[in-house]
């Protein structure tokens, strides 16, 4: 008799940009907004900026070789890639692939996954499934991003909001419980409702390059589809929302993560929070909320974990696992 293969987190990593921008800063920087307005509305105080030249990969990197480091393995162990990404460093190569080279390795499956904030919850969906089919056995599953290159830093109804940063894990073949199950969604109707609507063509970007978003929209779609979604998970590995040890969402607003959190059942006490330090890093920040609270300790071998993000597209998803 065959036995489940599944597939485990063996380590995690991140990374910040070392130059931090505080609300005050964006203040001081003449941008028409307040420390007490960005906090009150949506948690953040701070978020990191890339140096001028630092593109995803390079990000991207950084966090690799922790969660590298902390799974204990050499880079040519990694047999796939999968890098989530909305601002890859060229049109092409895939980032994975760039990321790749930089670990100096080759060989390896590599290729980028777009899904915008939930890129994360799908890069590992995906790569959970290559583990669990037998063709894999180790992944280096990243989200990173460099959202200032495509921030308009005159509209701060989006500028305020957003940061850089990367966060990624070793996904590996294990007998032992690792990923319970998952679920991923889409509304491409809704896409207009987050989406930076600029493409190359001719040599030249046509449309706009920037974020636009319908922020109270996208609000509102968020609270409603990230408890529907994670309980949709626990529905598939026979759970109920008592049996999660941490909940770690996508990491955009703290009213959104109350709500959800509320609406789930589940104290504050029990959710991974770190937005107030990075914003929302888009698909880096739910990897980068799981590095926090599992090396600073709150997150222990054999917490059951809900990871969830939502995002342009308009997509949305959960992974339930046992770190
Ligand atoms: O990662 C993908 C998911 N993205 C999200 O989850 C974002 C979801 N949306 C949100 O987090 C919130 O909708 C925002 C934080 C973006 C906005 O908060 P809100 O409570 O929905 O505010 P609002 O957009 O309804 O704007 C309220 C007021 C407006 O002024 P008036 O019309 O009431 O005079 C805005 O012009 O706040 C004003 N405003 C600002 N004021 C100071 C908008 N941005 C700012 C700002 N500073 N940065």
């Amino acid at each position: 008799m065959s036995t489940r293969i599944y597939a485990r987190i063996a380590g995690t990593g991140s990374y910040l940009p070392p130059t931090a921008l505080t609300n005050n800063d964006l203040v001081a920087r003449g941008i028409d907004t307040s420390d007490e307005w960005i906090v009150e509305r949506t948690g953040i105080r701070s978020r990191h900026i890339a140096a001028d030249g630092q593109v995803t990969s390079d990000l991207a990197l950084e966090a690799s070789r922790k969660a590298i480091a902390a799974a204990g393995i050499e880079a040519d162990k990694i047999d796939l890639i999968i890098l989530a990404t909305s601002t890859p460093d060229y049109i092409f190569p895939g980032t994975a692939c760039l990321l790749q080279s930089k670990l100096g390795v080759n060989g390896a499956a590599a290729f980028d996954v777009q899904a915008v904030c939930s890129g994360f919850v799908y890069a590992l969906t995906v790569a959970e499934k290559f583990i669990r089919s037998g063709s894999h056995r180790c992944a280096l599953v990243v989200g990173a991003e460099v959202f200032s290159h495509i921030l308009d830093w005159n509209d701060r109804n989006t500028c305020v909001l957003f940061g850089d940063g990367a966060g990624a894990v070793i996904l590996e073949a294990s007998d032992a419980p690792g990923v319970l199950a998952s679920a991923l969604h889409a509304d491409g109707s809704q896409h207009g409702i987050l989406e930076v609507p600029g493409n190359i063509c001719g040599g030249r970007v046509v449309g706009d390059p920037f974020v636009k978003m319908d922020g109270p929209a996208v609000f509102k779609f968020a609270v409603k589809v990230l408890a529907d979604v994670a309980r949709e998970a626990l529905d598939q590995a026979g759970m109920d929302a008592a049996g999660i040890d941490w909940l770690i969402p996508h990491q955009a607003n703290v009213r959104i993560i109350q709500s959800t959190a509320k609406k789930l059942g589940l104290p504050m006490e029990k959710v991974v929070v770190t937005l107030d330090r990075h914003g929302n890093t888009s698909a880096a920040s739910i990897p980068l909320a799981l590095d926090a609270a599992a090396r600073d300790g709150r997150i222990r071998r054999g917490d059951t974990l809900m990871l969830e993000g939502v995002g342009g597209g308009f997509t949305w998803g959960a992974v339930l696992l046992k770190f």
